[in-house]
């Protein structure tokens, strides 16, 4: 049974990050002190946000220094803690070195992380934001899967450091975590495993979050001749943050989660954006056939290799979000609501700028 106290002080690692500052608003409007570990507390633009939150709530908010790449960095944040979220590791495609970019600080990162809740005796939730990239790396995966659907018993087995090496790192990180768990008995483990995270970002300026990548593409005109339709899945940040919340406090929280609503795809994505935004930005109207990606995609980005186009393009995604709605009670949001509020939250910021 989980008895955990909401008056104890909770860390979040990576607290400024895109899908971190949703979880720390709903912990401050909830009235609970955060311990919000940041690389950098002097970078006033990129936790601004965060101080500005925390005055309009009951909860309160302290800043730590930490990185994932130093051992016990995160030890002081945790003291009287009872819940750990550990959020942070790196979500980018701009990489030259995977092991020293995504893998070590990903896998060395949990692992520093969850060897310091054992030594703070107060941890004893620790909340780790995975990813269905830790369940599969192409659409063609959750085809090929049983029943033709990703479950939270299946384990991404097609990511390599060579191939979509960000996926490899989500996958090899949260074994490390669940290794570490069943080590010890002090703290019971519960992973988030969301799938392409949209909706509003807190601050939009300074998020570096892949994410956000994807809105500017598909307003910003990059997708104007047509959009892949490569099946994915997509939920609002706002959901994942709840299901981080219900992860740690809600009683019946056990084991991995997928935290997923649409069963998509790229184009869906853009064209849910046409009624409100299609007069005033070149958004995609049409699906990029597949033989004109094969032809192009290699050139306009190293991760588009032919494999990944053949196993993306036109091939449906599909996953079981019936885990997480059952014990955790998450309802999510309609695709239309969340690609509208994030598309509207970069215009708002001067980062989507509509045609004159
Ligand atoms: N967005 C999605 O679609 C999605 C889907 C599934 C899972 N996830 C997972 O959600 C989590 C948050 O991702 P996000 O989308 O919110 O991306 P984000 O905005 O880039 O957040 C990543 C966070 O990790 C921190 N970080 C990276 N390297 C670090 C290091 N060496 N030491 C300390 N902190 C470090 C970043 O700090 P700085 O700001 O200092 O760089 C940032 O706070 C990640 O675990 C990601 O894998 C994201």
């Amino acid at each position: 049974m989980n008895t955990i106290d909401k008056s104890k002080p909770v860390l979040v690692t990576g607290a400024n990050g895109y899908v971190a500052s949703w979880l720390v608003k709903k912990l401050l409007s909830d009235g609970i002190t955060v311990h919000a570990a940041v690389r950098d507390p002097k970078n006033e633009g990129k936790i601004n946000h965060l101080k500005a939150m925390a005055e309009q709530s009951p909860g309160k908010i302290k800043f730590f220094a930490a990185d994932l790449l130093k051992p016990n960095s995160y030890t002081t944040a945790m003291d009287g803690c009872e819940v750990v979220f550990h959020t942070a590791s790196p979500f980018t495609t701009d990489f030259k070195d995977p092991q020293k970019e995504l893998i070590d600080p990903a896998v060395k990162g949990t692992a520093n992380v969850l060897e310091s809740a054992n030594q703070v005796p107060s941890v004893k939730r620790v909340v780790v934001t995975s990813s269905c990239a830790a369940i599969y790396t192409d659409a063609i995966d959750t085809v090929n899967a049983p029943g033709g659907k990703l479950t939270e018993a299946i384990w991404n087995n097609t990511a390599s450091l060579d191939y979509q090496p960000y996926s490899y790192s989500k996958t090899l990180a949260e074994k490390k975590a669940w290794e570490l768990a069943k080590a010890q008995d002090q703290w019971s483990l519960v992973t988030i495993n969301p799938s392409f995270v949209m909706g509003p970002a807190l601050n939009p300026k300074y998020t570096t979050s892949e994410s956000l990548n994807v809105l500017k593409m598909l307003g910003g005109g990059d997708m104007k001749m047509g959009a892949p339709k490569m099946g994915v899945g997509v939920v609002d940040v706002r959901d994942v943050a709840e299901a981080h919340f219900q992860a740690a406090y809600n009683p019946n929280a056990q084991g991995r989660y997928i935290t997923s609503a649409h069963n998509s795809n790229f184009l869906e994505m853009g064209t849910s954006l046409l009624p409100k935004y299609g007069n005033q930005f070149p958004l995609p109207k049409r699906a990029l056939p597949k033989w004109l990606m094969m032809l192009v995609g290699p050139m306009t980005s190293p991760l588009f290799t032919r494999k990944f186009i053949r196993n993306n393009v036109n091939v449906p995604w599909n996953a079981d979000n019936s885990k997480i709605k059952n014990e955790l009670g998450i309802q999510f949001r309609p695709l239309q609501e969340t690609m509208e509020d994030s598309f509207q939250a970069m215009i708002d910021e001067g980062l989507l700028k509509p045609k004159k």
